[in-house]
Order: C-alpha cells, then sequence, then structure tokens
C-alpha cells in the first residue's frame, strides 16, 4: 500500500486495497469460467461485461479512488476488463465448436431429410419414346445444325428460291448472312446424311425447328420435330405405311384409328398426311379435333426424285419415304394439353406432372 497522507487518504486506500482484493478474486473466477450452455455464457457475459455488470460499477466506483492511485487501480482494472473480455470470447468460440461438431454427429434414429426429386420434361419423354420406337424397327438417329443454310433446308428439298411453297414455312433468316435461317424442319438433316451417300438409309431426326409465328396457344416460334428417312432400293408406299401404323399403335395403342389424306409437300410425290382418331373424345368429336373426331400427327410421302437427284442418289434405283411429326403435337394428344405455351413456360407445377422411362 502506498503511504497514507491523512486519515482519509488512509481509509480510502484501504478501500483500494479492498477493491483490488476483490478484482484478484474476480480474476479467479473468471480464470476458472467454463461455460457448457449458451445460457451459462450468457450469465458469464451479463454478471462481468453487461451495462450494470462489475466491470462497469468497477469504473464506476473508481471516482472514490484518491487521485494519486487512480493510476494504480485504473490499469488494474483496465487489464481484469480485458482478461474478461479475453476470455467471454475464447468460452463463445469453444462452445460454437462443440455446437458443431455435435452438430456435425449423425443422428441415425431421425427421419431422412426429403431431397426434391426433378422430373423429365414432357417433351423429353415424349422424344424419347418415339425414338425407342424406331430404333425397335431398325432406326438410327441422325442429328444437325439448328443454323442451317439455304441449300439444305430449302433448295435441295426441291424449293428453288421462287418456289411459292417457301411461303408455307415462315423463315427465320439471319440478317448477317440471308443464306442461313434458322431450320424450319428437320428434313435438312436427311439431306446432310443422303449426301454422305451411305445407302441404304434408315434415319430418323429429332430436334428444334424455328418458324415465325405469332405466339398462341396453337403455334411457336419454335418447336420439336421428328422426321424419318428410309431409302433403300423397293422401298414402297406399303412400306410407308406399315411403318407409320407400327408408330401410331405402339405410341397410342392398337385401338386407335388411322386415315391418310393426301396432302402437298414439295419434297414427296405423292404426299399424305396422317390422322389418328381424336384422342381427347374418343372420336366423338370436341374443339380438339374441332369436331370432326380425327387430328393430324405427321405429314408423309415418298422422297421426291428431285430431292434424290439433288443429293446424288440414282433415283432410277432407289426409293424412299419420309415423313415428319411435331413432338408437341403429340405430348398435347397424349397428356391432354391444350396450350401449346405450357412446354417452354417452365411453370414448375406443370413440369412435375409427368413421370416417364428417361
Ligand atoms: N418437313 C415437313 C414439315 O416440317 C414434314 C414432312 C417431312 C412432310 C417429310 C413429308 C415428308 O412440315
Amino acid at each position: 500500500m502506498p503511504k497514507p497522507k491523512n486519515e482519509f487518504h488512509y481509509l480510502s486506500l484501504q478501500l483500494m486495497e479492498v477493491k483490488l482484493q476483490d478484482l484478484e478474486d474476480f480474476r479467479k473466477e473468471v480464470a476458472s469460467f467454463s461455460p457448457q450452455t449458451t445460457d451459462e455464457l450468457e450469465a458469464f457475459r451479463i454478471r462481468f461485461l453487461g451495462s450494470k455488470g462489475l466491470v462497469k460499477s468497477l469504473f464506476t466506483a473508481m471516482r472514490n479512488v484518491p487521485k494519486e492511485e487512480k493510476r494504480i487501480f485504473g490499469k488494474k482494472l483496465n487489464e481484469f476488463k480485458a482478461f474478461a473480455e479475453k476470455s467471454y470470447e475464447e468460452a463463445r468460440e469453444q462452445l460454437s465448436e462443440t455446437e458443431k461438431e455435435e452438430e456435425g454427429f449423425a443422428d441415425l434414429t431421425l427421419p431422412a431429410e426429403e431431397q426434391p426429386l426433378g422430373s423429365l420434361h414432357p417433351i423429353h419423354i415424349i422424344r424419347k419414346e418415339i425414338i425407342h420406337i424406331f430404333e425397335k424397327i431398325g432406326f438410327s438417329i441422325a442429328e444437325g445444325p439448328e443454323m442451317e443454310d439455304d441449300w439444305h433446308n430449302f433448295t435441295a428439298l426441291n424449293l428453288p428460291s421462287d418456289h411459292p411453297a417457301r411461303d408455307m414455312q415462315d423463315t427465320f433468316y439471319l440478317s448477317k448472312n440471308p443464306d442461313t435461317v434458322l431450320r424450319t424442319h428437320t428434313s435438312s438433316v436427311q439431306v446432310r446424311v443422303m449426301e454422305q451417300g451411305h445407302l441404304p438409309i434408315r434415319i430418323i431426326c429429332p430436334g428444334r425447328v424455328y418458324r415465325n409465328e405469332t405466339i398462341s396457344a396453337r403455334a411457336h416460334c419454335f418447336f420439336h420435330q421428328v422426321e424419318g428417312l428410309y431409302i433403300d432400293d423397293r422401298v414402297s408406299f406399303a412400306d410407308l405405311k406399315q411403318t407409320l401404323y407400327f408408330f401410331v399403335r405402339e405410341m397410342f395403342g392398337g385401338d386407335t384409328g388411322i386415315r391418310f389424306r393426301p396432302s402437298y409437300f414439295p419434297f414427296t410425290e405423292p404426299s399424305a398426311e396422317m390422322d389418328i382418331s381424336c384422342l381427347i373424345c374418343g372420336g366423338k368429336g370436341c374443339t380438339v379435333c374441332k369436331h370432326t373426331g380425327w387430328v393430324e400427327i405427321l405429314g408423309c410421302g415418298m422422297v421426291h426424285p428431285n430431292v434424290l437427284e439433288n443429293c446424288h442418289i440414282d433415283s432410277e434405283e432407289y426409293t424412299g419415304f419420309a415423313f415428319g411429326m411435331g413432338i408437341e403435337r403429340i405430348a398435347m394428344l397424349k397428356y391432354q394439353i391444350n396450350d401449346l405455351r405450357l412446354f417452354s413456360e417452365n411453370d414448375i407445377r406443370f413440369l412435375k406432372q409427368f413421370t416417364g422411362a428417361g
């Protein structure tokens, strides 16, 4: 204890002695502190470091410490404060470490957390189904570019530049190069395969196609097709019919009605469109089949000799058939969907309803 100046000073020095002794006791208490719960940790904080805690009240008590001794006491108090704060921080870290470890400990009795499963897009499911059906009868898959040149999309398919039938397909031209279009059908892939010249050819061409249409429930500026091509010697219209009958039976079931109507495509001669009995109303008549009982599902025909010649295939020796269908149309009939836009809006409530073998 420093030398007292007078009686009063002596008393206050004694008081300081007591306070210092207290401080030492608190220090011990802090040193032995090891909270097991966050409640204990919080209780410690309130007792020592809270706004009404010990550190605060000791600083307030400094007022009564004689001026000369303030320095000693203040220093001790600051040390104590730093010590309490450090201990608190360490205890807090220690506690959260333990909590983390406990979280990491797997409790095998808990019920499993549900993992949301994604689902396949209906277009993908139907595409797979179509491919699978044609694979069974020996067709293989061919793919080609979505950005196509005029030759493969039109000219080779018997659609020279002045041909009026070009208007049948509202084409997106790529402005930088007027010779380049977004393919309007996957017939362009068939041309590419024919040009390779490996005969016979038995392929299907699934893919996305583009047409400059106003988007509505029945039309879209892009959709998906599967087109097919079979070229060999003596391929006939009977082969075409049998192949498509097989497809309809597999896809929609044996009871489905089928009819062919004469039609026109520049790349096939003769050409036809195929209808199936309406699956929505069972042929009785509804808005989907426009009260006819029939819905069109594809275009087809015998490959035009000009197309074969354009691709350097001898049209005297070889014949072939081709067909093309929209995947969306098939999916709409199969799943009874009445709006084409649903396929590309990515509404999860719509998408998660479909299940099928991927
Ligand atoms: N390419 C035609 C279309 O996109 C479909 C078709 C393919 C028609 C092959 C006949 C033969 O509409």
